[in-house]
C-alpha cells in the first residue's frame, strides 16, 4: 500500500495502516474510551469515533478526548513477503513507538 493508506480488515477486526515512514501497524478498531467500533475518515485522515467523538491519527494516537489511550494494536510480522497479524490479543500502550510497527 501507499504510505498513508488505511485498510480495514473486517475478518480480523483491525485496520492495517501504512505509515508515512514506510512501516505498517495493525490497529484494533475498538475505541479505547468505551469500545465502539471506530471508522477511518478518509477525508479527515483520522479515525473518528461515532459514540463520543474521540479521534485518533493513523498511528492510533489520541487527537481528541474523551479517549485517553491510543488504539490498541496487534503484533505484525513479515514472513515470505507477507504481513502476518497475530490477532489473539490486542496490546495496550500509552504512546506510539516504532517497535509497534514493522517494515517490509
Ligand atoms: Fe469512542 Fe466513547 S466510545 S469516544
Amino acid at each position: 500500500d501507499e504510505p498513508g493508506t488505511v485498510t480495514a480488515v473486517p475478518e480480523g477486526h483491525f485496520y492495517m495502516c501504512s505509515l508515512n515512514d514506510g512501516s505498517f501497524i495493525a490497529l484494533s478498531r475498538n475505541c479505547t474510551h468505551l469500545g465502539c467500533s471506530v471508522p477511518w475518515d478518509e477525508k479527515k485522515q483520522m479515525f473518528v469515533c461515532p459514540c463520543h467523538g474521540s479521534t485518533f491519527d493513523q498511528t492510533g494516537k489520541v487527537l481528541t478526548p474523551p479517549a485517553i489511550r491510543p488504539l490498541d494494536y496487534f503484533p505484525v510480522r513479515i514472513e515470505n513477503g507477507l504481513l502476518l497479524v497475530d490477532i489473539s490479543m490486542p496490546l495496550k500502550r500509552q504512546a506510539f513507538d516504532p517497535s509497534q510497527s514493522v517494515r517490509m
